[in-house]
């Protein structure tokens, strides 16, 4: 699976590309990373990348030209375009569903804004997926960008090395319930102990008692989640 990620940051990615199953998974050809600077694709002599808003107000805009040659000189690299993700807090809620859609894209482009984001032409023009990580706004995609890439490379043949582990994590499996509580060594601390079923070495015995904590703890979030009106 092929990441090109779009940025005017790209120093914000080495240390989480470096780190534990991403870096496995790049050093064994299974994820590849590509980090792009969008402003490499600025033409002008300051290099600039953003300007003021038409009909005017605060902060700046990301300009298209950049950004949309950028996009289009990454994609003709390699031989499929791949589809290009946009990361606004206008897109798609993320969701363990849509993970699953993106990690059947052999390859993604993620666009990073910043500021008051990309004038609304690269829109227009690239007709891209758009992705929300959350109705909140952070300061920039890039942080959007790392949660896309480290929710899809789970689903990535190979990448977890027990495929199991994906087929366990929450919201996955055909009722996307939480995950059951895991518990080890010790058995006992400061008076908490360890389910007594759990160590009893029956195995359809502990199927049936995480299928049920599974689901009570899926009941407990959603009447958590009604009683707060979300
Ligand atoms: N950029 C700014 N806020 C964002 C969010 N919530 N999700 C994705 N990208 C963003």
């Amino acid at each position: 699976m092929r990441f090109d990620v779009l940025t005017l940051f790209p120093e914000m990615f080495p240390g989480y590309l470096g780190q534990s199953l991403l870096k496995l998974a790049i050093e064994r050809g299974l994820v590849e990373v590509n980090l792009i600077n969008i402003r490499d694709f600025s033409t002008d002599k300051h290099k600039s990348v953003d300007d003021r808003p038409f009909g005017g107000g605060p902060g700046m805009v990301i300009r298209v030209e950049p950004t949309v040659e950028c996009v289009e000189a990454v994609q003709q690299q390699g031989d499929k375009p791949g589809r290009v993700v946009l990361l606004t807090p206008q897109g798609r809620r993320l969701t363990q569903p849509i993970v699953e859609e993106l990690a059947g894209c052999e390859r993604l482009l993620l666009l990073c804004g910043r500021y008051e984001g990309f004038d609304e032409r690269v829109r227009d023009i690239l007709e891209p997926d758009t992705i929300s990580i959350g109705d909140y706004v952070l300061n920039g995609g890039e942080v959007g960008a790392m949660v896309v890439i480290d929710s899809v490379i789970r689903l990535v043949p190979g990448v977890l090395g027990d495929e199991e582990s994906a087929k366990q994590d929450s919201f996955s499996g055909p009722n996307r319930h939480l995950e059951f509580a895991q518990y080890t060594r010790p058995r006992e601390y400061r008076g908490h102990q360890v389910p007594e079923i759990l160590l009893s070495g029956n195995h359809q015995e502990i199927a049936a008692w995480r299928e049920v904590e599974s689901l009570r703890r899926t009941r407990e979030r959603q009447d958590d989640t009604n009683r707060k009106g979300n």
